[in-house]
């Protein structure tokens, strides 16, 4: 067995330890000395290969010190061999239920000794090993998951950047500003947290609702952008804006896109069925349908226009009031007019006068709309 390991020895005679550390010295080991279990346990460190260990000592006895051991985990697996002349079987058994690997009896037989002290020494190595490498395991698993959660949060900011950066190219067609679509995109959040969604699901519509009118990139600017009422015939051609935003965000992996897809192509659906481009009815429309259909109208009316002054806020909800039921879903529409106070703080906190941009932060919404 290896030499040079660091042994323990712990007896209250002077006479014993000698003896032993005379053997243990010989076979290559060094030696550390304890009086008593008390002593030992001061003496107990990090480079301690094994211990050795009388029975009957005053302060604190052999038993006593391998109880304690084993409670503290830096040291419960260093093995400790028990030096007895205590023969009987009892006692034998004793010490192995407090935790001893091993006895030997007195007087010393010095091959048994070394045989003893071998086979210790033996499973403290493996026990090391085993320390090493459960410790090198942990480290790994620590630096994958901060590998992990760093390239995660790398996706999700690379994802959002890309979202605002189609929602800016949309903007940059549209009269609407950038301040409608945080308006817009923070009524929605705000909306979908009060009917319990998952906040990572809210968080999702949040940077969603930006895109539901990124349709308008492929209608002439001569109706995005035209100062008047639009005809019938430049009527028909916005409404294609919803089909248009769901071709561009179809079959995305990205779950932020499958979100917006949805929205733009139902934010127009009314309630009783007479909206487009589906004609879908009640509850036949997504709930992101009708839930961004309330932002965005609410939204369409409080703000400036080209061709209008805005509408004062309680002017905007007997509006939408009127529309309970026909246009909104009753429920959605009450949830919104109880969150009123919500509903003000956002449109101040995104109001057209402050300089906004499409840059994203968490709890952060919004967006545009023409009432198209
Ligand atoms: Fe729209």
């Amino acid at each position: 067995m290896s030499a040079g390991k660091k042994i323990l020895i712990v007896d209250d005679e002077p006479h014993n330890l000698l003896l032993l550390k005379t053997f243990l010295v010989h076979m290559g080991h060094e030696v550390a000395e304890a009086s008593n279990g008390i002593d030992a346990l001061k003496n107990l460190g990090a480079d301690i290969d094994l211990v050795l260990s009388d029975v009957m000592m005053p302060g604190m006895n052999g038993f006593e010190l391998l109880r304690r051991m084993r409670e503290i985990p830096d040291f419960d697996d260093v093995p400790v061999i028990i030096v007895t002349t205590l023969g009987d079987k009892s006692s034998r058994l004793k010490a192995v239920q407090a935790g001893a690997m091993d006895y030997i009896s007195k007087p010393l037989d010095p091959l048994e000794l070394r045989v003893r002290v071998d086979a210790g020494l033996r499973m403290k190595q493996k026990s090391d090993k085993i320390r090493k490498f459960q410790s090198e395991l942990a480290d790994m698993v620590e630096e994958r998951t901060l590998a992990l959660n760093r390239a995660l949060a790398e996706l999700r900011e690379s994802n959002l950047d890309m979202v605002y950066r189609l929602a800016a190219a949309a903007e940059s067609k549209d009269p609407e500003t950038a301040a409608h679509l945080l308006r817009m995109s923070n009524y929605c959040a705000m909306l979908a947290q009060k009917l319990g969604l998952p906040s990572d699901e809210v968080d999702i519509i949040l940077h969603a609702s930006p895109l539901h009118d990124i349709g308008k990139i492929a209608i002439p600017d001569a109706i995005l952008m035209k100062p008047g009422p639009l005809d019938e015939s430049e009527w028909q051609i916005m409404r294609t804006h919803t089909l248009h935003g769901a071709r561009i965000l179809d079959k995305s992996p990205n779950r932020i896109l499958q979100v917006a897809e949805e929205i733009a192509r139902t934010h127009h659906e009314w309630f009783d069925g007479s909206g487009y481009p589906g004609g879908l009815k009640g509850t036949g429309i997504p709930l992101l349908g009708r839930l961004s259909a309330v932002a965005d109208v609410f939204d369409a009316l409080t703000s400036p226009r080209p061709y209008k002054a805005p509408l004062f806020a309680s002017e905007a909800a007997d509006i939408l009031r009127e529309g309970r039921g026909t246009h909104f879903d009753p429920e959605l529409l009450d949830l919104f007019l109880e969150s009123f106070d919500e509903v003000l703080t956002i449109k101040q906190k995104f109001g057209d006068s402050a300089p906004h941009d499409l840059t994203f932060h968490s709890n952060q919404t919004s967006t545009d709309h023409r009432p198209g």
